[in-house]
């Protein structure tokens, strides 16, 4: 997604960094003693990394969170001091380029403990790793079995002096539930963890656990740091329980490009699969799904222009969907904005109700505006 600098686009997300502030200051409220590590993996959950890394360092977030050893050097690179994190590698990623920019990388493999010490050897630096253990996800992470062959070569690695044991962290499978019984076993799993490294001498710095929306349910899981991604951003990560007044940061819109009569009987957009039961006055939106409005959303989304929602008519087309003014047409002229979603604090949809239409998690639908869409910054820290 390419970053406007004020010149507006005609498909935009807008992104508001003092909603981004307001969200950590929540989590931090929740957190209690424990620091904040803002996680902004995937170019801030598509809001922006070093946009969103800035507020949320400014607001008092302590470090970053990320997937990749590029996602973690781009951070650096653009002048970013502050811990990071990364926590996705593989055995071949640019280990020398982390240690070089003093990137924390998590350990999910021997292999890539070695490959790691390899790089700081070669560098002649120190690298600074983390144990990401498995405690039940069964995804990333030091599977059990291993975990006392990484302990080994982990002990070893700081004897020589090439590796500093930072921390030791794990992730949960059912944080938005927050009763599920699999989290305590996942707690209990962790705590062995920890205790399985003490026996080898290796005391972390810290330990964490808690995602957004551990967070801010599980209080007793913020060990000495919480690991928030998509409350950060201000959705809900347990929508039945409420919104934590999370205030969300996005807005999905676009400029009216054309308004226009449809005579009674004709259809609209490709298939006709909408007939105008009667004249109408229609609104076309040039946003579609190359775009990340989502296709299957056509003919059920709603749209807000000229200050209510509109129903959209007909299908989602590559660059562009109508929507359907009726009769209340009037007041509303090109170049308007129309949202598709944002924060719904003035009735427009959100976020979550595109993942109730699609039966998928708002974490999807903000990570979908892309190619075309121009991303612009309201308040904050930049
Ligand atoms: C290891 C890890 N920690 C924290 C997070 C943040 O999760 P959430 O966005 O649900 O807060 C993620 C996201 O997937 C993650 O993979």
């Amino acid at each position: 997604m390419a970053v406007s600098a004020g010149v507006n686009g005609q498909v935009e997300a807008v992104v508001d960094l003092d909603a981004i502030a307001h969200n950590v200051g929540v989590l931090r409220a929740h957190a209690g003693d424990a620091a904040v590590m803002v996680v902004v993996k995937a170019d801030g959950y598509n809001h922006g990394a070093v946009e969103v890394a800035r507020t949320a360092l400014a607001a008092g977030a302590a470090e970053l969170g990320v997937t990749t050893v590029a996602e973690a050097v781009a951070l650096r690179e653009a002048g970013i001091e502050a811990p990071i994190l990364c926590w996705l590698n593989i055995c071949d990623a640019d280990y020398t380029a982390a240690v070089a920019a003093e990137i924390e990388i998590g350990i999910s493999s021997a292999e890539q403990l070695d490959a790691v010490a390899a790089a700081a050897r070669d560098l002649g630096e120190q690298a600074v790793v983390s144990l990401k253990v498995d405690t039940g996800l069964n995804r990333n992470g030091i599977e059990q079995e291993v975990y006392p062959v990484v302990l080994a070569a982990l002990r070893k690695q700081v004897d020589e002096g090439v590796v500093r044991f930072r921390a030791i962290f794990s992730h949960l499978a059912h944080a938005d539930e927050p009763y599920h019984p699999t989290i305590d076993l996942q707690r209990d799993r962790f705590l062995d963890a920890i205790a399985a490294a003490k026996e080898y001498g290796l005391e972390p710095e810290l330990v964490h656990l808690a995602n957004s929306a551990a967070t801010l349910t599980r209080p007793d899981l913020a060990f000495d740091m919480v690991r928030p991604g998509i409350a950060v951003y201000g959705l809900t990560p347990v929508p039945d329980i409420g919104d934590f007044e999370l205030r969300p940061a996005m807005t999905f819109q676009a400029e009216v490009a054309l308004v226009k009569r449809v005579p009674k009987g004709e259809g609209v957009s490709y298939g006709h699969e909408w007939i105008a039961p009667a004249d109408t006055t229609v609104a076309l939106i040039p946003a579609g799904y190359a775009d990340g409005v989502f296709r299957t959303l056509g003919g059920r989304m709603q749209v807000w222009v000229g200050g209510r929602n509109r129903p959209n008519r007909g299908r989602v087309c590559m660059d562009q969907l109508v929507v359907d003014l009726d009769d209340n047409a009037e007041g509303v002229a090109e170049g308007d904005t129309a949202i598709l979603f944002g924060p719904g604090s003035h009735g427009e949809p959100r976020a979550q109700d595109w993942a109730d239409l699609l039966g998928t998690i708002h974490y999807e639908v903000v990570c979908a505006p892309r190619g075309r869409v121009h991303r612009r910054y309201r308040g904050g820290t930049r």
